[in-house]
């Protein structure tokens, strides 16, 4: 089954570079209104580019780790658009922390990545669930993580090694590394709210599923390796590597057909997007860490 987004209204946070215009971008083209924020300037500037997609669309440069930003966007939202429908909660931190990292380094980490990637996620969440319960008209959340934490499609099912996956030895091993340990540690905490937020609110119409997003062109992944941000001025290797990570466009495109799924759709779902296995919205994976008697609140 598929349903027409056309008229709902969404937020997208972390929306000035990386995936999240391309989330926003491809919503607007459902007919979907649009929010968006980030502690970047420049997120002032995509309003414009999507009422020109014939949608409303509104933005502000707000932090997702602060409560009274994020009430700003909620409320904001809401009073434009007359309602909200869909979270994408994509604003996402991500650089080296090691496990030897001194303590000062150790706290700025901890702000910077589990304030945004977790707190923030949890923040809006949190506000946007509210609004959804009293407009009671249903609604998806969906959370972005990573897949350091869905290795090979687990859980506990590995995925068979795929003709196009670039893993040499796959199945490669859960998490991002030695030099992520907090990064995966604020996406693992996700799954706390998914599964959590998926039984409360499945009786309600609201679904609640996560992107475990493999590498995907952005500004974060080429900072991270520490490549220009420009594709014209990658030498060879960098543009062989870049060749093999998804396109945001395709990724943003999962997330639409996933939203589309509608109200009977999958829910408390960590859906694996990773490099090597097409960038399609494959079919939901039985549910393993919670039974289905505890989704339809039986249990
Ligand atoms: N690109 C990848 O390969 C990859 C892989 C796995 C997961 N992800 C996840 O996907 C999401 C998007 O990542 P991306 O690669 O586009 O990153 P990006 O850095 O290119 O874009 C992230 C955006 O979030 C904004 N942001 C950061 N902290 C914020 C905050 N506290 N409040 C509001 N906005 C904030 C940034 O300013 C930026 O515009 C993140 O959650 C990331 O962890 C990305």
């Amino acid at each position: 089954m598929s349903i027409s987004l056309a008229g709902k209204s969404a937020i997208v946070t972390g929306a000035a570079v990386g995936i999240g215009p391309a989330y926003a971008e491809a919503l607007a083209a459902e007919g979907v209104n649009v929010a968006v924020c980030d502690i970047r300037e420049e997120i002032l500037e995509l309003p414009a580019k999507l009422k020109a997609q014939g949608v409303k669309a509104l933005g502000w440069v707000a932090d997702v780790s602060k409560p009274d930003d994020v009430r700003q966007v909620v409320d904001g939202a809401v009073e434009a658009f007359g309602g909200i429908d869909i979270l994408i909660s994509n604003a996402g931190k991500c650089w080296v922390s090691l496990p030897d990292d001194d303590l000062d380094k150790a706290l700025a980490d901890y702000e910077g990545m589990v304030g945004t990637n977790l707190k923030g996620e949890y923040l809006m969440g949190r506000a946007v669930i509210a609004e959804l319960l009293k407009q009671g008209r249903g609604g998806d959340i969906v959370n972005v993580a990573t897949d350091h934490m869905v290795t090979c499609g687990s859980p506990f099912e590995l995925c068979p090694k795929l003709e196009a996956c670039t893993w040499k030895d796959a199945p490669r091993p859960t998490g991002g590394g030695e030099v992520m340990d907090l990064y995966d540690a604020s996406k693992w905490g996700l799954n706390g709210f998914l599964f959590g937020w998926a039984k409360a609110l499945r009786s309600h119409g609201i679904r609640v599923n996560a992107m475990c997003m493999g590498a995907t062109d952005s500004w974060m992944i080429r900072d991270f390796y520490g490549y220009p941000q420009s594709r014209d001025k990658e030498n060879e290797e960098q543009a062989e590597e870049v060749a093999t990570w998804m396109a945001k466009e395709d990724t943003a495109q999962v997330v639409v057909n996933l939203l589309k799924e509608g109200p009977e759709g999958r829910t408390a779902q960590n859906i694996n997007l990773c490099v090597g296995r097409p960038t399609v919205l494959e079919p939901p994976l039985p549910n393993k860490y919670i039974t289905e008697e505890s989704l339809n609140g039986s249990a």
